[in-house]
C-alpha cells in the first residue's frame, strides 16, 4: 500500500455508509471512525441525564468530556438515538466541541476511513478519495425496517420512513456542515445495490483515485 490512505464516506440515515466504511478499513487495514457515534454519544448523555435536546449549554459540556475510547455502539445505535443525535449535530458549538477529536484521527499515520455527513467537507477536505452514498428514502427505510425487525423490535415502516425523512431534512438544512456532497466528491447510488455490490464499486472508486494520484 502507498504511505497514506484517507477515505471520507459522507450520505444520509441508512445509506449504508457505515458498513461500506468497515469494509473498505478491512480492506485496506485502516482505523475506522464512524462519526456519527460522537454525535450519539452526545445525545445519549442528555437522554440519560433527563436534560432536553435543546439544551446547548449541556450538549457542548457533554461535547467537550468525549472520548472515543468510552463509546458502546450498541447503546449508541439504539431506535431514537439517531433522530436525538440530528438535533444536538444541529448546534455549531457542539460540532466546534467534536471537531479536535475528528481531526487528531485522520492525522494518524498510514491513513484512515471515516463516515458521517461532513467528514469530505469539513473534517478531512483533502482526503484521498470521496466517496457520497445516496440511495432513495423508501430502500434506506426499507433496510433499516429489516434491521429493526431482525432485532426484534416492533417496528412500523411508515414510522421508519417517516424519521428518515425528518433527519434527513434537518442534516441537510442545518446551517453549520449541512450534508452535501463535497465538490471532489464521487456519487455512489446504492439504491439498486445490495452490500456486496456497493462494496466493489466503493473498493473501483477507491482504487481508480489511488491509480489517479500515482499518475500526477
Ligand atoms: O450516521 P448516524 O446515523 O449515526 O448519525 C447520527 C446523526 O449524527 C446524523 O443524523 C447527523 O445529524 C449527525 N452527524 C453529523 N455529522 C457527522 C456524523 C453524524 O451531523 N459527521
Amino acid at each position: 500500500m502507498d504511505q497514506n490512505l484517507l477515505i471520507a464516506i459522507d450520505g444520509p440515515a441508512a445509506s449504508g455508509k457505515g458498513t461500506l466504511a468497515r469494509r473498505l478499513a478491512d480492506h485496506f487495514n485502516l482505523p475506522h471512525l464512524d462519526t456519527g457515534l460522537l454525535y450519539r454519544a452526545v445525545a445519549r448523555a442528555l437522554i440519560d441525564s433527563r436534560t432536553p435536546l435543546d439544551d446547548a449549554a449541556a450538549a457542548t459540556a457533554a461535547a467537550r468530556g468525549l472520548k472515543l475510547t468510552t463509546f458502546d455502539p450498541v447503546r449508541l445505535k439504539e431506535t431514537g438515538v439517531g433522530d436525538a443525535a440530528s438535533k444536538v449535530a444541529a448546534i455549531p458549538s457542539v460540532r466546534e466541541a467534536l471537531l479536535r477529536l475528528q481531526k487528531d484521527f485522520v492525522q494518524q499515520p498510514g491513513g484512515a476511513v471515516l463516515d458521517g455527513r461532513d467528514t469530505g467537507t469539513v473534517i478531512a477536505p483533502d482526503a484521498d478519495v470521496k466517496i457520497f452514498i445516496e440511495a432513495a428514502a423508501e430502500v434506506r427505510a426499507e433496510r433499516r425496517f429489516r434491521e429493526l425487525t431482525a432485532k426484534g423490535e416492533n417496528a412500523r415502516y411508515e414510522d421508519v420512513l417517516a424519521t428518515i425523512k425528518g433527519r434527513d431534512a434537518r442534516d441537510s438544512s442545518r446551517s453549520v456542515a449541512p450534508l452535501r456532497p463535497a465538490k471532489d466528491a464521487v456519487l455512489l447510488d446504492t439504491t439498486h445495490l445490495d452490500i456486496e455490490a456497493a462494496f466493489r464499486a466503493a473498493l473501483s472508486i477507491v482504487e481508480a483515485a489511488r491509480a489517479g494520484r500515482e499518475r500526477r
